[in-house]
């Protein structure tokens, strides 16, 4: 029997979805999930996230380096920001961190069998990962501040299309169509299309054009981001 995929355009409207028994796929491209699967994928221990700036401290008290951000830049006193090159080198770390959007979107995912976070970093990982797991599939977009975004749109589209080879299909949801179709139609010069996207701009402002370049590449890595029992993200294995 085929599996769903079905996608879930922003975080405000994950009350449309049932969680239950799927796997979550969360997706925050620019940069969230994609600093994540790199920090984990250069040996970072563990990744809490959270969703307000104050719930770091305790944990930095514990140890724990603090990492986010707010509206792209990072905060003050922090140990981190939200750039994927900052989270290399931190091996043998646990880090909490909060971001605008993307943390925000891995605690909406209650219920789900299991949590994973998407990158294109790990593309054909995550593929694997959620076949593995043969369970409907919702991918979640974590947008920009409620609003609906093209490079998060454009992930949940590629990785449908990836999907759409094994046993899953989109079962008359017009979301995932219609990001596959944009993936279809842009794949050939992904980086003239996300260059169009309002966080390309906003980010470009706070010279991170190397970040934004990086975080739209493909298969670099092949650890899934997956989040565990104890709450936090660290590598499937
Ligand atoms: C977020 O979670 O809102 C993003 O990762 C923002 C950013 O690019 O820093």
């Amino acid at each position: 029997m085929p599996l769903s995929v079905e996608t879930c355009l922003t975080p405000e409207l994950s009350f449309q979805h049932d969680f239950t028994d799927k796997t979550a796929v969360i997706i925050d491209i620019f940069r969230a999930t994609s600093c994540i699967t790199t920090g984990l994928n250069h040996g970072v221990v563990s990744i809490k996230a959270v969703s307000q700036v104050e719930e770091c401290f305790p944990y930095r008290q514990r140890g724990y380096l603090a990492a986010g951000e707010r509206d792209g830049r990072k905060i003050e006193g922090f140990d981190l920001g939200n750039s994927p090159f900052e989270f290399m080198s931190q091996k043998g770390k646990k880090i909490v961190m909060t971001t605008t959007n993307g943390t925000q979107a891995i605690l909406k995912a209650k219920g789900a069998s299991h949590v994973v976070l998407g990158a294109f970093l790990n593309f054909d990982a995550v593929a694997e990962y959620i076949v593995q797991k043969n369970k409907n599939v919702v991918l979640v977009c974590a947008g920009w501040k409620g609003k609906y975004s093209l490079e998060d749109s454009l992930f949940a589209g590629a990785l449908a299309k990836k999907l759409f080879e094994f046993h899953f299909q989109a079962n008359n949801d017009d979301a995932t169509t219609s990001c596959l179709l944009m993936y279809e139609r842009v794949a050939s010069n992904l980086k003239e299309f996300v260059a169009l996207s309002s966080h390309y701009q906003r980010l470009r402002h706070l010279n991170v054009k190397e970040d934004l370049d990086y975080c739209i590449t493909f298969n670099l890595m092949q650890g899934v981001a997956e989040l565990q029992e104890s709450g936090e993200i660290s590598l499937f294995r």
